[in-house]
Order: C-alpha cells, then structure tokens, then sequence
C-alpha cells in the first residue's frame, strides 16, 4: 500500500538536510509537507509524551527542544517500514556496528542524538502527522487492514 508516515530530521542533522532530503527521494519517497521548526520544551514533551516517565525523558526533550527540526511527511509503498528500515536502529553507537549503512549510522551522534525519527505504526504516523500539519486534508491513505 501507499502510504504516509512522518520523517524528522533532528537538531543534530539539521546541517546536513538537503543531502538527507536527496537520499529520501532517491529511495522512492514522494516529500508531501516540510515545515522547519524549533519545538519548545512543552511541545517536545507532548510529541514523545508515550516516553514519559522513562529515565530519557528529560534529556530528550532537552536535545527535542535544541534547536530546529525539520518534519516531513514522505509516502511510498510500505512507506512505515521502509523508513525505519532506512533510519536503522535507534542507538546510533550500536547502529555504526550492525548497520554501517542506515542513515542513524550516517548522521546520527549517540546513543540519544539519532539524527532521525520515524513513525513505529500507521496509528502513531497520524498522530505525528497531525502534530506537525494539523491542518492536513486527511487523504484516503490504506491501513494495511
Ligand atoms: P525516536 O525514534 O525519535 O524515538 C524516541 C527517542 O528517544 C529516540 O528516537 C531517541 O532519540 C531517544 N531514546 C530512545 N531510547 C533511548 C535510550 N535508551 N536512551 C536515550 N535516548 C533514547
């Protein structure tokens, strides 16, 4: 199925956008919506408000609210999986031995700074797709189901 998921690039790989925007779309990603924003700390806790609680938290919130991010809602087949195949895993120390070539590997810092994130499932890319355009026409998108 086509679908849609939410791409962010992180503060720590702002830099280096239009290389990561490039490798999107020559891996078969249509780029939707792109907003660059600098989230406040209140706005990063709600975006990750499932980690709360966790020992992480405040420091990603933190390293959220650093400076800009960019969110992008990109499409393709199997849109979900294959970003995050795409991203690898998310401890980008652990991801530069298992998968040198996923872009966390690339890009990203350490074991919290990882450059990218990715949706985990269709219900949680439209939360995060609503959080960045909550004005977005909803399309009629597959399930999966
Ligand atoms: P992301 O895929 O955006 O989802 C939650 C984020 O929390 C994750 O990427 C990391 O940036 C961070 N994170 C997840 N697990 C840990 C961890 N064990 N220690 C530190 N940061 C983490």
């Amino acid at each position: 199925y086509v679908e849609r998921t939410l791409a962010i690039i992180k503060p720590d790989a702002v830099h280096k956008a239009e290389e990561i925007e490039d490798i999107i779309l020559r891996s078969g990603f249509a780029i939707l919506q792109k907003r660059r924003v600098h989230l406040t700390p209140e706005q990063a806790s709600d975006l990750y408000a499932e980690h709360y609680g966790k020992l992480f938290f405040p420091s990603l919130v933190a390293y959220m609210s650093s400076g800009p991010i960019i969110a992008l809602v990109i499409a393709r087949l199997q849109a979900i999986t294959y970003w995050r195949e795409l991203i690898g895993p998310t401890n980008t120390i652990k991801a530069r031995q298992t998968h040198p070539d996923c872009l966390r590997a690339i890009y990203g810092t350490d074991d919290q700074r990882n450059a990218l994130h990715g949706s985990d499932s269709f219900p949680s890319a439209q939360r995060e797709i609503r959080f960045f355009f909550p004005d977005s026409v909803v399309e009629p998108v597959a399930t999966g189901q």
